[in-house]
């Protein structure tokens, strides 16, 4: 009997994560191993919907954008069944035993890892390769979708340049990445932005209009302004750190109710701020204004080369790992080389831009306004 290992997909999907798919599934199939492709993130094993993968589905999609199997945000302790959330921990144990799996292939970023860590502890084999555009994952250099996602910020922003200076304008790029500002920043860097704010360094918009204004003297026609969206003011970060610090001294279950609660309003007060530094720098430096989010094109279309060669990779390396039996573990990119990880060791950690980051001095040295 062919031993056969599941596979999904979670999170927010990026282009790559098929040449992985491809890359794993070709791998063991050499090794007589089939894949069971669960649908739709952690739901699919959930509710059983899923399709075995043979030669056949590996065959176009190195190339191929998003996941053929469906993501979704949805977590195995918190399953949306009509309007409840239902623990169903169990039933995925119920399923990976009853379709006979040897393991299961879960590519994803922070919020997978953290879901992929909880089905080990129920004791079942899991192995997990990174992925998300953001960056933010620990214990791994990169991700696959992080490339691509650069690759797609800097064109756009190129893009902006020649109507940025037709029209004398500053230019606001909202840039994808909530917590960390890994792809705002080195998509900035490439793309020759004036001013990168990331969520790591607080800004203050009377040093940025200080910044953009000494350009204006200096005769440039115009700024351009990547914004990380999860990007903060000096005066709203602390307000984040006082209510971060309350969370971790949660002492119980309706305080943490409450300050979830809190959570949620702070972040919609949020909502909306790129339009407004638009607004507060269009009135501190005379100078026209306006807004471009970049969304969820960061997201789409084809894989570069770059992430299709690390997603053949990491799922060629995941293939090994499995015949090895080595579960539990990320395979993390460390330098030139794919190591497994412990799941336990990255789960739940977000990686954050560093101050002394190679990024943040390349930024600096070059005179762009980080926003401090
Ligand atoms: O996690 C990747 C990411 O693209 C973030 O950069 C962004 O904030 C989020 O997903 C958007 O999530 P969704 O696609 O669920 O709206």
């Amino acid at each position: 009997m062919s031993k056969c290992i599941g596979i999904l997909t979670a999170g927010g999907d990026s282009p790559g994560i098929n040449a992985a798919i491809r890359a794993v599934g070709r791998a063991l199939e050499r090794e007589n191993i089939h894949l069971l492709g669960f649908r739709d993130g952690f739901e699919g094993i959930a509710f059983d919907k899923c399709d075995y993968l043979d030669h056949a589905t590996y065959s176009g999609i190195l190339t191929k954008g998003g996941t053929i199997l469906g993501t979704s945000r949805n977590k195995p302790h918190k399953m949306p069944v009509g309007k409840k959330l239902i623990d169903m921990t169990d039933a995925i144990v119920d399923t990976y035993n009853r379709r006979q799996l040897q393991g299961l292939i879960c590519i994803g970023g922070g919020g997978t890892h953290k879901s992929a860590l909880r089905l080990r502890e129920k004791g079942l084999n899991v192995i997990t390769m990174p992925k998300t555009i953001d960056n933010d994952l620990a214990g791994t250099d990169t991700s696959i979708g992080y490339d691509t996602a650069i690759e797609i910020a800097t064109n756009a922003i190129d893009s902006l340049h020649s109507t940025a200076s037709s029209h004398k304008r500053i230019m606001i790029v909202e840039v994808m990445g909530h917590r960390a500002g890994w792809l705002t920043l080195a998509s900035g860097i490439a793309g020759g932005a004036d001013v990168i704010l990331i969520p790591e360094i607080p800004y203050d918009l009377n040093k940025v209009a200080e910044a953009i204004t000494r350009r204006s003297r200096e005769g440039k026609r115009f700024s351009i302004v990547p914004v990380a969206e999860g990007s903060m003011s000096i005066e709203f970060a602390a307000r984040y750190r006082e209510l971060e610090d309350r969370k971790a001294k949660a002492g119980n279950k309706d305080e943490r109710e409450q300050l979830k609660v809190e959570d949620e309003k702070l972040w919609q007060e949020h909502a909306g701020q790129s339009m407004r530094i638009a607004q507060s720098l269009e009135s501190l430096t005379g100078l026209e204004s306006r807004v471009t989010i970049l969304g969820h094109l960061q997201r789409g279309g084809f894989p570069s080369a770059a992430d299709r060669l690390l997603a053949t990779r990491l799922g060629v390396v995941c293939a090994e790992n499995i015949v090895k039996g080595n579960y539990g573990t990320m395979m993390s990119v460390q330098g030139e080389n794919i190591i497994p990880v412990p799941i336990e060791s990255i789960a739940g950690r977000v990686k954050y831009v560093p101050m002394d980051d190679v990024l943040v001095k390349a930024a600096r040295d070059t005179d762009t306004c980080l926003g401090d």
